[in-house]
């Protein structure tokens, strides 16, 4: 006799690098001024799913600050055409590498996040949008992942093994390392959180949205 196991419904995500350190830079640069201009932004971290908002610098400096609620469109923006224009070719090209049955795909938001230390964001997923990306501008080591949960967790956690990789157990979680001009594609519907930044610098990021060109805007 033979047996062999078979991994079923597996969940893509799309990892690229980038060493284009001068507009990883700039992107930082744009962060910063939008974190310095910033009126009645969203906090992340504690705060974020009371959807706080704040004009104060301090909470900015003590939460960490998005432009998710205020500036989600930032690839239309005039200060950030280049740096939106480089996210969408890094994107676009890592899509060219995988099929999607021939249709194309458009960004549908934009928007940054300036994470100090400590700072994270909980467990979330992206509505409306197909697929959904984050690209490193500042990852120094330390500064915490972005974790992927398995919504089927609950189920797979019904029988707990002493080692997760007995049969039938899964793990349910996995942690994408953030290293500066990184980008990770994934399914807008997986839940996934960042983990709190411990590097000691800012962690900054352009997270974005797309969707199916030929479906309604
Ligand atoms: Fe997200």
């Amino acid at each position: 006799m033979s047996a062999f196991l078979k991994s079923l419904f597996a969940t893509p995500i799309l990892v690229g690098q980038s060493d284009d350190r001068q507009m990883a830079r700039e992107i930082c640069d744009l962060a910063y001024q939008f974190k310095a201009n910033a009126k009645e932004a969203l906090l992340v971290s504690s705060a974020w799913n009371e959807q706080k908002r704040s004009s104060d610098r301090s909470d900015f400096d003590q939460e960490g600050v998005t432009s998710f609620g205020t500036h989600a469109g930032l690839f239309r923006r005039p200060e950030w055409a280049s740096a939106g224009q480089f996210i969408q070719q890094l994107a676009h090209t890592m899509l060219a590498t995988v099929d999607h049955a021939g249709r194309q795909l458009r960004f549908g938001g934009m928007w940054t996040t300036v994470y100090p230390q400590g700072a994270f964001i909980p467990i979330h997923t992206h509505p409306n949008a197909i697929l959904s990306g984050v690209y490193y501008a500042l990852a120094e080591e330390g500064c915490g992942g972005i974790e992927f949960q398995d919504p089927n967790w609950v189920a797979r956690t019904m029988h707990m093994h002493p080692d997760p990789r007995s049969f039938p157990s899964t793990p349910t979680k996995h942690i994408e390392e953030a290293v500066t001009g990184k980008m990770v594609i994934f399914p807008a519907w997986l839940p996934h959180s960042s983990l709190p930044n411990q590097s000691g610098a800012d962690r900054i990021i352009v997270s974005f949205n797309l969707e199916f060109e030929d479906q309604p805007g």
